[in-house]
């Protein structure tokens, strides 16, 4: 960039920040976005494009990293997840620009800036605020599960009424019902994603773990790394909240994944139940387990927060990627003195604190240009 376009956003944001506190003192960058991955359908004597994806690109003064990271964030969310946070901190994406990133930001098809067409698309619903306050915001007053009670690092109070939550609630949106439609609409638009910038490291959180493990299978040669941010599970089944439901029937995607041997049906998975308690049955594969071959060489690293629903599964979900063959490190954020995070840990007060301690620690350590 210009030394001149470079002062004139100095000077921007120099001012933007002498006049309101909200914003965030970030990490100079350029930003430009495109849309990847459109089909056209007939509409009348006409058509629509429906399918593809908004992807946002900042670009950090210096690239310094040899790969760029590829964020996609969890259901009901949309990228801006990962730029400021709800109370106007710098976010993940200001972090990992600082550290010499390039950063590519999605909103999951049909959702946000990526146009949900009523014809064509699915259903959607969204969240609502109970939902957000007891799952990922205030878990400490609902305590759904037993490690609800730890929950203290969200900013705010966490409930309708507290100007963060409402900042983050506002900003949720419907998204479609149908994880297995979201997942093919992925694959075909996100390997279209992966053909332009790859190859990338991938961060996963929540719904868009089963992305990570779709795409790993679409495109092997365009991932160096996943980071999984608690991602979707356990395997097979749902857990914690009722009613439990079989799901992911290909193991962690309800979508065909490459397995060797191969499998012609789900049903050829054959899995048994290694624990079980009444809102949490880990299941593993039989043996001798399938390898989920495309995966077996992406590294992955899966975080689990104290307090989060996923802090009861996540293991599960480990050990059953392990089994298929794949290399996962699985850091419990308590484990390494990170206390009272919930779900949407990269928002909370000490996110910049998990992205280096955690995150960009791992990545520095495992992927090599
Ligand atoms: C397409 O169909 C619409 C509605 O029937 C009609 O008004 C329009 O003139 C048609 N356009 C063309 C290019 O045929
Ligand atoms: C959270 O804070 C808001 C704003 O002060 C208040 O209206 C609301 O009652 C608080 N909720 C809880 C559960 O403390």
């Amino acid at each position: 960039m210009s030394s001149n376009v470079f002062r004139f956003l100095v000077s921007t944001l120099s001012f933007l920040s002498s006049f309101s506190g909200a914003v965030s003192q970030g990490t100079l960058h350029r930003r430009d976005y495109f849309y990847v991955g459109q089909t056209y359908a007939a509409q009348g004597n006409s058509s629509i494009a429906f399918g593809q994806i908004y992807v946002e690109h900042l670009t950090p003064e210096k690239i310094t990293q040899p790969f760029p990271l590829l964020m996609i964030h969890g259901h009901g969310m949309t990228g801006t997840n990962f730029l400021n946070t709800p109370d106007g901190r710098p976010g993940w994406a200001d972090y990992f620009t600082s550290k010499g990133y390039e950063v590519y930001i999605i909103d999951q098809p049909s959702r946000g800036r990526s146009a949900w067409q009523k014809d064509i698309d699915g259903v959607q619903s969204a969240f609502d605020t109970f939902t957000i306050e007891s799952h990922f915001t205030a878990t400490q007053l609902h305590n759904l599960w037993p490690q609800a009670s730890l929950h203290t690092k969200w900013p705010g109070n966490g409930s309708v009424g507290d100007p963060v939550f409402d900042a983050f609630y506002a900003s949720t949106m419907p998204s479609l019902d149908s994880d297995e439609e979201t997942a093919m609409k992925i694959r075909a638009a996100g390997s279209k994603l992966l053909d332009r910038i790859g190859p990338v490291v991938l961060l996963t959180h929540s719904q868009s773990g089963q992305h990570g493990w779709v795409l790993g299978d679409a495109r092997p040669s365009s991932i160096r790394a996943i980071v999984a941010l608690e991602p979707i599970g356990p395997p097979f089944i749902n857990a914690v909240f009722p009613p439990i439901a079989a799901a992911r029937q290909f193991g962690l995607t309800d979508i065909a994944v490459s397995y060797s041997p191969p499998v012609t049906s789900p049903e050829d998975i054959a899995r048994i139940a290694v624990s079980s308690s009444p809102t949490f049955t880990c299941f593993q594969q039989a043996s001798p387990p399938r390898k989920l071959v495309n995966l077996a060489h992406i590294p992955v690293l899966i975080v689990t927060s104290e307090s989060s629903y996923h802090s009861i599964y996540d293991g599960c979900t480990a050990e059953f990627l392990r089994q298929a063959g794949v290399s996962v490190k699985h850091v419990n954020l308590g484990d390494v003195g990170i206390h009272g995070n919930g779900h949407m840990m990269f928002m909370e007060k000490n996110g910049l604190q998990i992205a280096e301690e955690v995150v960009q620690r791992w990545i520095s350590q495992t992927v090599h240009a």
